[in-house]
């Protein structure tokens, strides 16, 4: 006999979907869970013993319920028809052309998946929307499926924010902050709601599932990392003060941070913020704002990507002003390329934005990642928004160690605080660079009185040289 309980379907097998559902699997053996994605390769990844994404601990949940409660398909009509509770987990980007172009999320996506879902489903089902959208998607979604449903069934959508971050995934989905379910404030609704909330008391605590309307639900995910971003650009801002003038940024976060209703967390400064999430949100919000005739809100939002921007270039030009004013022909190492430790994705990583810039001074580029695929790194640097295959070709060496990678550089540049970068042998390093060799820390994860001990020009972002 398979499992008693309900049967969960998951259209979109990516980093939000996979994880996820992994996780519920995991958590509730009563619940059959199936995975769905129109791409037949990520499923067949997913069957195997490579998974298409890296995430610690991921592997190990995977592996103990695959082919028990935890199913991989690409049949996505087959896995509509057996489900009880459909998450659309499918990817949102920011649109490229038409209106809102740059701002905008694509719905189109969403919107095919909930067209599907009407179109095959011959019982109810309750609709999540898992995916990052704009306010009222879920309306959208309840207007497609109640103009395509028939007779006896009916649909209730939910919207089921998810909160995981990238390279902790599985243990923000074991132990979450809270979980937020938004439905309609209707009897059906509640009654959705509470269907939904009975799978995660599986695992999380009943007073850490939350509910409200869905349009409360749909802001506040968009919120909270609107008001993360905008941490990280209020603490990188701080950085280029700190810079000028002595203070250490460091130090200030820390001091801030000891402030109970500022709290500690979110308060490192950086190269810049990456990921799929924080630009994207934030331009959705700012799109939002504007349609709604909010343009000082819009404006106010707007700034937390500008200052991000800002913050990645500024880190360009140290790097070429110290090096004499030139990298042209000149070697660097890129040491992380991922837009994070712990992950492989490279979705706006600030990797990215600093080897064009480097690539577009003629500098030849050593890049070194230990979790991101060769052929990422290629697509992304080949990227119409990037550069050509030919500069790629001629500017861009991948490596497989870190020792390789910095053999006969000028200059290191950190990128993602990835642990092994602390844990070099820096002596081994700055005996095989050109001098004066030149280590820049775009994650403030180095010991720069050592590295200065050893003979390297240390540059760190938020303190004075
Ligand atoms: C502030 C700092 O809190 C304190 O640490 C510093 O030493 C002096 O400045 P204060 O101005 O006395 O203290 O009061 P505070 O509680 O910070 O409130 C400042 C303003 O913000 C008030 O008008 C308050 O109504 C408003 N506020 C505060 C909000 O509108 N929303 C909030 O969530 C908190
Ligand atoms: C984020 C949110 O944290 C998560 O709740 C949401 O569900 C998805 O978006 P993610 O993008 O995976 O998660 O990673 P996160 O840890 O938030 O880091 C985002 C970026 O901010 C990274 O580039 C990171 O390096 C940077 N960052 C983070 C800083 O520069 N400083 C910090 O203090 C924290
Ligand atoms: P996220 O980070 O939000 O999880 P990803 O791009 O990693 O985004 O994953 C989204 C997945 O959704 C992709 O693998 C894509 O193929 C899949 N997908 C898109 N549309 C559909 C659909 N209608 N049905 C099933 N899967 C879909």
């Amino acid at each position: 006999a398979g499992p008693s309980g309900p049967k969960i379907c998951c259209l979109g097998a990516g980093y939000v979907g996979g994880p996820t559902c992994a996780v519920i699997a995991f958590k509730c053996p009563d619940v059959q869970v199936t995975i769905v994605d129109l791409n037949a390769d990520r499923i067949a990844a997913w069957n195997s013993d490579s998974l298409p994404i890296f995430e610690p601990g991921l592997d190990e949940i995977v592996k103990a319920r695959r082919g028990k409660n935890l199913f991989f398909s690409a049949d996505v009509d087959k896995g509509i028809l057996e489900a009880d509770l459909i998450f659309v987990s499918v990817n949102t980007p920011t649109k490229k052309t038409g209106v809102g172009a740059g701002f905008a999320a694509d719905l189109a996506y969403v919107e095919a998946a909930t067209r599907r879902i009407a179109r095959v489903a011959t019982s109810s089902k309750i609709v999540i929307e898992k995916s990052t959208v704009p306010c009222r998607t879920a309306e959208s979604m309840r207007a497609i499926l109640e103009a395509n449903s028939s007779g006896d069934i009916r649909f209730d959508i939910l919207s089921n924010p998810e909160f995981l971050a990238e390279g902790t995934a599985i243990s923000d989905l074991m132990h979450p902050d809270r979980v937020l379910i938004g439905s309609l404030q209707t009897a059906e609704g509640r009654k959705a709601q509470l269907a939904l909330a009975d799978v995660y008391a599986g695992w999380v605590p009943r007073e850490k599932i939350i509910t409200m309307g869905l349009w409360s639900s749909e802001l506040s995910k968009l919120a909270a990392n609107a008001l993360l971003a905008q941490r990280i650009s209020s603490v990188n801002a701080l950085s280029a003060i700190c810079e000028a003038t002595g203070a250490d940024v460091d130090e200030v976060a820390y001091a801030c941070g000891l402030d109970s209703r500022i709290g500690p967390k979110f308060l490192k400064a950086s190269v810049g913020f990456g990921g799929s999430c924080f630009q994207k949100d934030i331009l959705n919000l700012v799109y939002l704002s504007e349609s709604l005739h909010l343009p000082e809100v819009a404006e106010y939002w707007r700034q937390v990507v500008s200052l991000n921007e800002y913050q990645k270039l500024r880190f360009s030009e140290l790097v070429i002003r110290r090096l004499f004013n030139t990298i042209t022909h000149k070697h660097i190492a890129v040491f992380g390329f991922a837009f994070k430790k712990n992950t492989g994705d490279t979705r706006e990583s600030p990797a990215i934005t600093l080897v064009k810039h480097f690539i577009q001074e003629q500098a030849f580029v050593h890049i070194y990642d230990p979790k991101v695929e060769q052929s990422q790194i290629e697509a992304d640097l080949t990227h119409p928004d990037v550069g050509t295959l030919h500069q790629y070709k001629n500017y861009v060496t991948i490596h497989t160690c870190p020792y390789d990678a910095s053999k006969a550089v000028d200059a290191i540049v950190v990128m993602t605080e990835w642990d092994e970068f602390q844990q070099l042998d820096y002596q081994r390093v700055y005996k095989n660079m050109n001098k004066p060799a030149f280590i820049f820390d775009g994650r403030l994860i180095l010991d720069a009185k050592k590295l200065r001990g050893i003979g390297f020009q240390v540059e760190v972002i938020g303190r004075q040289a």
